[in-house]
Parts: structure tokens; C-alpha cells; sequence
């Protein structure tokens, strides 16, 4: 059997952004039978919020389009995630500079990239912060993130032929 592919989304807090990448990818992941082959995770490049729940606002946002990210608890990216992770992917520039800062080899450099070099549509390349913002930027979190996570999976698919 070959080595499942690792997948860890970054961002800041690990309380907005990355959890619900990391539920609406884990879902997609899961419909799609590959849940033993793609091993989903998620992190934050700041300590604020760890051991905390998602925010309210992004969990609310994420079950009206039936993912549930309730479970999910917000830890800090540290170093060794280099190792562990195949793709790091970074949802805003500041995360992907945050990372690179730890980074202790050009192999960690290579597998770290902005989430949105995923998406079809990447606009400005990074997905927006909600945290201090109304609800709609949670929508619109949210539909960058389904539609980036889609594309993502199918390059997946076809990098590594599951
Ligand atoms: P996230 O959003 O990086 O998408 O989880 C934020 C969460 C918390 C803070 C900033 C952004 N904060 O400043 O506490």
C-alpha cells in the first residue's frame, strides 16, 4: 500500500479560515472513498486561540451548507509540521511568510504555498480574513474554500492517480 498524501491548511488563528478548509476538505475527501488515502489537517501560525473551538460565526456559516467543523480544535504550526505534511498550504501572504520563517530546508520551502494557487478563480491569491469583519465575509470565505478544495482534490487525484 503507498503512503496516504498529507494535507495541512494554515492560518492565522485556526479558529476562521483553516478549520473550515480542513471540514469542507475532509467531507469532499470522504465522498469521494478516499478518507484512508488523504489525511486532512489544520493550524494556525498564532498561539491566541488554542484548544478553542472554531468561531461561532464560521461554524454557523459551515453548517448551513451542511459541513460540521464543531470538533475541530485550533493548535499552533510548529516546525516538525514540515515532516509530517506534504502540502502546507498557506491561506493569506503574512501565514506563508510565518511559515517560511521556520522553514529549515528547501524541501520545507517546496511543498509550502498559498491555498488560492489552488483556486480557478484566485482573485488577489489569498482568502480574506473574516475575523473582524460582518457575516457575509464568512460566505464569502466559504465559497472560496469550496471551490479552491474541489480543484485541489482533482489535482490530487490526477498527481497521484487514486
Ligand atoms: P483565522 O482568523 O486566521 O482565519 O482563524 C483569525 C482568527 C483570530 C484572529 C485573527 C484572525 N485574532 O486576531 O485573534
Amino acid at each position: 500500500m503507498t503512503q496516504p498524501v498529507r494535507v495541512l491548511f494554515v492560518c492565522l488563528g485556526n479558529i476562521c479560515r483553516s478549520p473550515v478548509a480542513d471540514g469542507v476538505f475532509r467531507q469532499k475527501v470522504a465522498e469521494a472513498g478516499l478518507s484512508g488515502k488523504i489525511i486532512v489537517d489544520s493550524a494556525g501560525t498564532g498561539s491566541w486561540h488554542v484548544g478553542h473551538a472554531p468561531d461561532a460565526r464560521m461554524m454557523r456559516t459551515a453548517e448551513r451548507h451542511g459541513v460540521d467543523i464543531s470538533r475541530l480544535r485550533a493548535r499552533q504550526f510548529e516546525a516538525s509540521d514540515f515532516e509530517r505534511f506534504d502540502h502546507v498550504l498557506a491561506m493569506d501572504r503574512s501565514n506563508l511568510a510565518d511559515m517560511l520563517a521556520l522553514a529549515r530546508d528547501t524541501s520545507h520551502e517546496d511543498k509550502t504555498r498559498l491555498f488560492r494557487d489552488h483556486d480557478p478563480d484566485p482573485g488577489d491569491g489569498q482568502v480574506p480574513d473574516p475575523y473582524y469583519g460582518g457575516d457575509q465575509g464568512f460566505e464569502t470565505v466559504y465559497n472560496i474554500v469550496d471551490r479552491t478544495c474541489d480543484a485541489l482534490l482533482e489535482e490530487l487525484r490526477a498527481r497521484h492517480e487514486f
